[in-house]
């Protein structure tokens, strides 16, 4: 079976090519390069030992695209690509709506040319409207605070109404929670530009000496030490969970939205200690008043997963405190090292 995969070249797509390699798919993967680095894809090679299709392209490029769809026989599509970062998206909207929604209905138009059916988005927990109960399980309310968020919802909108005017195509989008940490062999990993805006690459470059120190936003919440709950996800827990959607999708129809977490919330506190345990490592911190936009505590009811994927995590904190450090440590400035 062969997987294309947009946006193969990231963080959260790289880990995925490898464990689809190790399970015996053959890949494609497009990348524009425009958040990632082209050594990714040379480090993906080397993992394991084998050789792929990679294309340098937008998939907002129609023809670019079809030409992808011509040279290969693709069974299922992967769609990874897109721009991520919040605050970048509140500075430039037109950016973000016209690169995340284009490229979805390009995708979506190809692969109906080509008869492709099955597909596979990513889509974040940031589509639940702030304020749902948690465990947030799939059912809850939607609704966004800034226009990242309302990219994920609007494809999402866009790819349930296409499965439901092809009743042939599956689709499966899949809600991520906080995806950290990297593959054990610290040859992959996740490779910000510029100063960190989350909380796992910030620790990591503080615990390295190239920030001074980590800002926790806020002590104040509703929550066991009053800093933010999330629920962490080791980033190959999240790729398993990939490779399980494509096999759902290969063998149903219809369109499913499927939490991936753990269905554990970690509060900022929790993560420092147990980095700084794990890895016998100082994270400086000063606490300092909340980000405009966050709330307190969001984790996942994953109970959906398990029933239809039959996915559940298997990495814990730990694992992902030291996944990421090895990671960092190994490449101190990314896959420019
Ligand atoms: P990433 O930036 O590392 O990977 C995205 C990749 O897509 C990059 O390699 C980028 O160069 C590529 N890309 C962007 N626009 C493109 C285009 N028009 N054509 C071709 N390539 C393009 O991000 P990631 O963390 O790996 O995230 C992957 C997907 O998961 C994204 O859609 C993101 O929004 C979503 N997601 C990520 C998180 C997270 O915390 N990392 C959480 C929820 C959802
Ligand atoms: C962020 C995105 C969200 C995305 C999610 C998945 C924002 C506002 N939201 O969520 O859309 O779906 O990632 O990865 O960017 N923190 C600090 N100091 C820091 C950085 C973070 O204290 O320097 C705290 C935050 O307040 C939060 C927690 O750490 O409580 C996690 O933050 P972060 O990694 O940015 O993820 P989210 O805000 O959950």
């Amino acid at each position: 079976m062969t997987i294309l995969v947009t946006g193969g070249a990231g963080y959260i797509g790289s880990h995925t090519c490898v464990k689809l390699l190790e399970e015996g798919y053959d890949i494609i993967v497009v990348d524009n390069l425009v958040n990632s680095n082209e050594k990714a894809v040379g480090r993906i090679q080397e993992l394991i030992g084998k050789i792929f299709p990679f294309y340098r392209l937008d998939v907002c490029d129609v023809d670019a695209l079809r030409k992808v769809f011509q040279n290969h026989q693709i069974d299922c599509v992967i769609h990874f690509a897109g721009l991520k970062a919040v605050g970048e998206s509140v500075s430039k909207p037109l950016e973000y709506y016209s690169n995340n929604l284009i490229s979805t209905i390009t995708l979506c138009k190809v692969m109906k040319e080509y008869g492709v059916t099955c597909f596979i988005f990513s889509s974040s927990a940031t589509v639940y409207k702030p304020g749902s109960s948690m465990p947030v399980n799939e059912t809850a309310e939607l609704g966004c605070t800034n226009p990242y968020g309302w990219t994920k919802y609007m494809c999402e909108q866009i790819l349930r109404d296409v499965a439901l005017t092809n009743p042939d195509w599956s689709v499966v989008l899949l809600r991520y929670f906080n995806p950290i940490g990297a593959h054990e062999s610290g040859q992959i990993g996740e490779d910000p530009t510029g100063i960190p805006n989350n909380l796992v690459p910030y620790i990591t470059q503080t615990a390295l000496g190239k920030l001074e120190k980590l800002y926790v936003f806020g002590n104040d919440y509703d929550t066991k030490d009053g800093t933010g709950v999330r629920d962490y996800i080791h980033v190959q827990d999240l790729a398993q969970g990939h490779v399980d959607a494509v096999n759902f999708a290969s063998k149903t129809t219809g369109c499913e939205e499927i939490n991936l977490g753990t269905g554990i919330g970690y509060s900022v506190l929790d993560i420092v200690s147990t980095f700084e345990k794990v890895n016998g490592v100082k994270v400086p911190y000063e606490i300092s008043p909340r980000r405009p936009g966050d709330i307190g505590t969001v984790y996942a009811d994953a109970t959906k997963a398990s029933r239809l994927l039959k996915w559940k995590a298997e990495k814990d904190l730990e694992d992902m405190c030291r996944d990421s450090w090895r990671w960092q440590k190994q490449n101190p400035n990314g896959y420019n090292t």
